[in-house]
């Protein structure tokens, strides 16, 4: 099985992403690790406690980065809620996290094993610039980075920046500029796959403790969606990482060179992305453009159907 290491802010859809990943075979999954992000440090980690618990699967859990390398912290509970996983019904995790920092961590383990572990990291790129900026060997030791976030057009926490480009701008940029392979799954792609009631209800069907879990987290995920692009449905970004890595003929991608801005304008945060190749630049990143949205939920349903 392949080593992954799962990074993100739960997150409802990053806990589905968690979700996917432990379901899955294909995946020895080392860890989960955890930043700040859709809300604070302490409830993402939480929330990751919960979903580890829920899959009933034993693996570590390492709290990391609490804050941005250099701008000033923001966070999304007008879309997550107050815990970050508003929705369902959060017990009190009976297990606590690791000791180790993330960024210990995610380092411990790609030099155990060069070449070998792939880092999917669904929020702020905090952990993973930290790891690099610690041990500058490891980016040409990890495998690869499937990362959500950046997008090749508009924004969603401005016009120019998605959010977990614009949460630690810096720390895309070390990644970004590291040469370790990257794959990008931004706004772009991840805005086509919307989770519609039909498609909520073939989670509810599964007539389990996850399959409900997962329904009830979409459908509060929706809310604001609906509210504010008047979708009948949120738009599921985070699963798409490890969706990939399972089944990369659902999607479409295609080399550029991405850059981030840091110059703190108004575009502050965007992922510039070289679709024409316009500036003769050599690819940084393996930008997703499209996904079959249909083979991508019903990989997502048989998946999760796979727990008891
Ligand atoms: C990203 O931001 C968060 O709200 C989601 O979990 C996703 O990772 C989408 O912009
Ligand atoms: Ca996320």
């Amino acid at each position: 099985a392949a080593p992954v290491i799962l990074d993100g802010d739960p997150g409802h859809d990053d806990a589905i992403n968690f979700l996917l990943a432990l379901a899955s075979p294909e995946f020895q999954v080392l860890g989960l690790t955890t930043v700040f992000g859709n809300v604070g440090l302490e409830r993402t980690t939480r929330n990751a406690l919960i979903v580890r618990e829920l899959s009933g699967a034993n693996v570590p859990v390492y709290a990391g980065a609490d804050r941005p390398l250099v701008s000033p912290r923001i966070s999304a509970e007008a879309v997550h809620g107050q815990s970050g996983m508003d929705g369902p019904h959060l017990p009190v995790p009976a297990r606590d996290a690791e000791a180790e920092h993330a960024a210990r961590f995610i380092i411990r383990q790609v030099r155990a094993r060069p070449g070998e572990v792939t880092l999917v990291p669904t929020g702020p790129l905090t952990n993973v610039a930290l790891a690099f900026r610690l041990a500058p060997d490891i980016a040409g030791l990890v495998r690869r980075v499937v990362w959500m976030g950046g997008s090749t057009d508009t924004g969603n926490w401005t016009p120019a920046a998605e959010f977990n480009a614009l949460a630690d701008p810096h720390a895309a940029h070390i990644v970004f500029s590291s040469g370790v392979p990257l794959t990008m799954f931004g706004l772009n792609v991840t805005h086509q796959a919307i989770a519609h009631p039909a498609r909520v209800a073939a989670f509810r069907a599964l007539g389990t403790r996850v399959g409900e879990f997962a329904a009830v987290l979409l459908e509060f995920f929706a809310e604001h969606h609906r509210e504010r692009y008047g979708w009948d449905g949120g738009a599921l970004h985070d699963p798409m990482t490890v969706a990939w890595l399972l089944r990369p003929e659902l999607f479409v991608s295609r080399p550029m060179h991405v850059e981030l801005d840091l110059t703190g304008g108004p575009s502050a945060g965007r992922t510039l992305a070289d679709v024409w190749r316009v500036m003769g630049r050599a690819p940084n990143a393996e930008v997703v453009t499209n996904v079959d949205a249909d083979g991508f939920f019903a990989l997502l349903v048989e998946r999760l159907g796979r727990y008891p």
